[in-house]
């Protein structure tokens, strides 16, 4: 049988941003930007060059912006245009271009798992790919990508791993997994958030799952979870006994821009990869501390 990539990707961006207010208030946050791109377009940027051309949207009220920014904006472009500034509308005309856009609402913010259900009808025939925003990968191939390998070769829902201190396994998904090849795990159970006293390891699930469409059955029969809401975690706990799923440590690095220390620190490593940024970052740290780098 030949192995099909996935060709979908969904983005829950209906999060309300409580870990960056007030910025958030009234920007999304999935629109802040990272150097001179909100982070929904560094997502969507990992999404297509992982071969996804479908990128669906779970949005909530308040998001209009993501919408537009992924809209022509005729006026602006032919202003750059008659301005001499074609390089720029060459830039702006492409955003759009770049997959086929869908909107599916989630009026009520129940948690992850009521996040990916509303994307069911986009995603119920074929594996797909879920990406937090929240979370920038820097990583070649894109995580996504080392998470289909996995699937090429084991066949099943792949989730991607980070080793995190076990004092913080309770802000994380955490898995009871097998080692099957080095650093590729078959998974025999998941919980979401525990307490570092009953967490089963130290492997935490990052934002980035490549996953089987019967999720979305497992996901109509679990009941509240961890903080109140439908965790994503219990629906693939409960697709496990009927399943295989396997996850990933991945090769790359992660910047989690939903909080300000992490946003800050992802924009200081990005800018230092821009030859033109580069400079003026270590100028000015040198210049604001009088050290010398
Ligand atoms: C969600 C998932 C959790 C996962 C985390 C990764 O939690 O529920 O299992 O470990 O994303 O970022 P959240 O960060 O939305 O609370």
């Amino acid at each position: 049988m030949t192995f099909h990539h996935i060709r979908k990707a969904v983005f829950p961006v209906a999060g309300l941003g409580t870990r960056f207010l007030p910025v958030t208030k009234d920007i999304p946050k999935e629109m802040m930007p990272l150097i001179d791109r909100p982070l929904i377009h560094h997502g969507v940027d990992e999404a297509v060059a992982s071969g996804c051309n479908d990128i669906i949207f779970v949005t909530g009220t308040g998001k209009e912006t993501i919408f537009q920014y992924f809209q022509h904006s005729p006026e602006l472009e032919a202003h750059l245009t008659e301005t001499g500034k074609e390089e720029l509308a060459e830039q702006l005309r492409k955003i759009p271009e770049l997959a086929d856009f869908h909107y599916t609402l989630q009026e009520k913010p129940l948690g992850l798992g009521h996040a990916v259900l509303c994307a069911e009808e986009f995603c119920k025939d074929d594996y797909f790919g879920l990406l937090l925003p929240d979370d920038v990968m820097l990583a070649e191939p894109t995580v996504l990508a080392q998470l289909e390998s996995v699937r090429e070769r084991y066949s099943g829902s792949v989730l991607s791993l980070e080793e995190v201190d076990k004092d913080d396994t309770s802000r994380y998904g955490i898995v009871d997994a097998e080692e099957v090849e080095p650093g590729v795990f078959r998974v025999k159970g998941l919980v979401e958030k525990p307490d570092p006293k009953d967490a089963p390891s130290n492997l935490a699930i990052m934002g980035r799952y490549v996953l089987s469409p019967s999720v979305f059955k497992h996901l109509k029969s679990i009941k509240r979870g961890s903080g109140g809401e439908y965790q994503l975690t219990d629906a693939i706990a409960s697709m496990l006994e009927e399943e295989p799923v396997y996850a990933l440590l991945y090769k790359g690095r992660r910047l989690d821009c939903g909080v300000r220390e992490g946003w800050i620190k992802a924009t200081i490593i990005k800018a230092l990869q821009y030859p033109d940024l580069r400079e003026i970052v270590i100028n000015t740290i040198e210049k604001e501390l009088n050290v010398k780098i």
